[in-house]
């Protein structure tokens, strides 16, 4: 049995008035990547920088594998990597400097340069190491301060919004560098992000945030399970004799008519499919097709807060901050 990376119990933390993380409570398991999924202003870099000991909580505790970040920041520091919503390389330095400097800071004496040579082949950047960063498209940048969280070779790498603003190829290929360096090199990962695709891609679990509080956590299909269920579509002509012979059955939760056959609404549609066929078989009911359609996690986060995740203006302190954050740099 693995145990848990993180723990965290009861956690807040209040910005004057602001409740930005609002008594939340959740594990993260040893080997897992989890996701934080919510929009603009959620709380999920506050959430991330509290476990990483650049913030302080209002109050509550959290663990990393067993370490109390609060108070013991050091030892929690030795066993975290992290990669910042906001880039934070030196455009001046080349791939390679950057990589150099952070082994360094890290105290990584020992194999350094196999150590970064290794990254950068993970990422894919071995050829663009001795290029100035300033020389480097937002791809690269972003696999660059992947590959330095990673260096001195933390259990648990925090990735805050890592494809935020990346095309669609190069988020595609941040995905697959997450998922080696979580299948090859076991690393635990915790992402923050407010895309769905990236989070049903991705996580093992994900736990929706809003307002500071999650609202739900589960794995994806659990996730979407919670609304009631896949709807399976089945095409017949006996409509009628169909509906007759499968309700009742305690896997159906509805069955209705549709254009061309019968509508069955059922916790798990693709088990469900099997046993209908069967049923029709056994009454010489012909089934000419059957297709699944399980709710997205778009049709859960709708579900869950009456409100589309990317819908703007929800909170405009946050936007304001980050323009700050821009124009400062
Ligand atoms: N240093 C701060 N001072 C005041 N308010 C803050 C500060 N940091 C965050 N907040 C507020 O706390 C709330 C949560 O912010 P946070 O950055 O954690 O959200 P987020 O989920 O990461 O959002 P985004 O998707 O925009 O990155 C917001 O209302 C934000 O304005
Ligand atoms: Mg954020």
């Amino acid at each position: 049995m693995k145990g848990n990376a993180i723990e965290v119990s009861k956690l807040f933390k209040r910005f004057g008035n602001v409740k930005a993380v609002d008594g939340i409570s959740f594990n993260v398991k040893e080997g897992e990547i989890f996701g934080f999924l919510g929009p603009n202003g959620a709380g999920k870099t506050t959430t991330i920088s509290m476990i990483t000991t650049i913030l302080t909580p209002t109050s509550g505790t959290i663990k990393v594998y067993g370490t109390d970040v609060t108070h013991e920041k050091d030892a929690a520091r030795r066993l975290i990597g992290i990669v910042f919503q906001d880039p934070s390389l030196d455009d001046e330095l080349t791939g390679w400097e950057n990589l150099d400097f952070h082994a360094r800071l890290y105290g990584v004496k020992e194999n350094k340069r196999e150590i970064i040579e290794n990254v950068l082949k993970l990422v894919g950047l071995e050829d663009s190491a001795k290029r100035q960063v300033k020389t480097y498209s937002g791809g690269m940048k972003r696999r660059l301060e992947i590959a330095r969280g990673f260096i001195h070779k933390p259990k648990i790498l925090f990735l805050d919004e890592p494809t935020l603003g990346l095309d669609p190829q190069t988020r595609r290929k941040i995905w697959d560098y997450v998922t080696r360096l979580n299948k090859e090199e076991g690393l635990t990962i915790m992402l923050t992000t407010h895309y769905l695709d990236e989070a049903d891609m991705l996580c093992d679990r994900i736990a929706i945030i809003d307002h500071g509080k999650i609202i739900k956590t589960g794995t994806s299909d659990e996730l979407k399970r919670s609304l009631g269920g896949d709807v399976v579509r089945v095409g017949v002509e006996k409509k009628k004799e169909l509906i007759r012979a499968v309700k009742g059955k305690p896997f159906i939760k509805k069955v209705k008519e549709s254009d061309d056959g019968v509508e069955i609404t059922a916790s798990d549609g693709s088990k469900v499919i099997p046993i209908i066929t069967k049923i029709a078989d056994s009454k010489g009911i012909t089934i000419t097709y059957a297709t699944i359609k399980r709710p997205s996690l778009e049709d859960v986060f709708i579900r869950l807060t009456g409100r589309n995740i990317r819908e703007e203006g929800a909170d405009s302190t946050t936007a304001w901050r980050r323009m700050g954050m821009r124009a400062r740099r």
